[in-house]
């Protein structure tokens, strides 16, 4: 196969790189690219060949803690690194001087790497960061990495939908009552909307999702999971059903980041085709 449709180009630019540079009328007045990079879940092996490309030669790099530090070692000597983690019950670096770094570091280089967990457009901020580069006259490009809600679950065994078991599949986040920045989630509408449920950053409220969830009519005995620390060292899951799940949870010292599966899915689990964790110690400590 060749590479030149999608490798960089003989400048050594990324596609697409030179028209939003250049006199193309786009109005980007900066000589930056802000590449918003997804690192995967974790496990090194699932991040993108255009996300490795980028990560080896970018002049600058901007990460979050939901990436294993085995990545920054693919930057560049001399690269110039900025860690603006955000974490539940850690001091976070506000999103306003995020974006006032990469638009600060648009001004000075060429290829900055925002590099973000799983896919940078899943509750990712991701577009939060696109708009507002765009409305700076940043050049800005989103490279799509591999989710969490999809290989956790993988690396537990767990297919996210299945012909027999589930047709349909809904990415949620439990977090939403705490940012209320965000939509309320209608959990007893999904509950009879959406055959599974992958539920991010589920931990906290996880008693009232449950208890909504039942109450809008799924089962307690639907069968649920929790995969914590997926892809990495300190991978472990949980396999019970909705009406244990929160109590199991807690028992059991769940902790986060931890993706949350509910539905029949989960009984279609095959451990045999669970890949083993990545030997990489993720999140990168505050
Ligand atoms: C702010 S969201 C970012 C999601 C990310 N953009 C993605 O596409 O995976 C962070 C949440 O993703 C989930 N998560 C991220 N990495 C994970 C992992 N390796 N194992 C389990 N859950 C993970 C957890 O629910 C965590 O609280």
């Amino acid at each position: 196969m060749s590479s030149a449709a999608s490798g960089p180009n003989a400048s050594g630019s990324e596609p697409g790189e030179q028209a939003v540079l250049g006199p193309d009328g786009l109005g980007n007045s900066l000589p930056g690219t802000v590449y918003l990079v997804g690192a995967g879940p974790g496990d090194p092996d699932l991040l993108t060949l255009k996300a490795h490309r980028l990560l080896s030669r970018c002049d600058a790099l901007v990460y979050d803690s939901l990436v294993p530090r085995a990545l920054l070692d693919l930057v560049p000597e001399g690269c110039e690194c900025h860690f603006v983690g955000k974490r539940r019950g850690h001091h976070s670096v506000p999103q306003p001087t995020t974006n006032a770094v990469l638009v600060e570091l648009a001004q000075r280089h060429r290829c900055i790497v925002r590099l973000k967990g799983g896919d940078p457009f899943l509750f990712g901020r991701g577009g939060e960061e696109a708009a507002h580069l765009v409305k700076q006259g940043v050049a800005v490009q989103v490279v799509p990495g591999v989710t969490a809600g999809i290989a956790a679950p993988a690396y537990a065994g767990i297919p996210v939908t299945h012909r027999r078991a589930g047709s349909s599949v809904t990415f949620v986040t439990g977090h939403e009552e705490i940012d209320k920045g965000r939509p309320g989630v209608d959990w007893r509408g999904l509950a009879r909307s959406s055959d599974g449920l992958v539920i991010y950053m589920g931990l906290h409220n996880l008693t009232q999702i449950c208890a909504e969830l039942m109450a809008g009519g799924l089962a307690g005995s639907t069968p649920a999971a929790v995969v914590q620390q997926g892809t990495v060292t300190g991978q472990r899951q949980l396999i019970t059903t909705l009406a244990d799940l929160a109590e199991r949870v807690e028992a059991e010292g769940f902790g986060s980041p931890a993706i949350v599966v509910i539905g029949a899915v989960v009984a279609e689990r095959i451990p045999q085709c669970a890949p083993e964790p990545a030997l990489v110690e993720m999140p990168i400590p505050f």
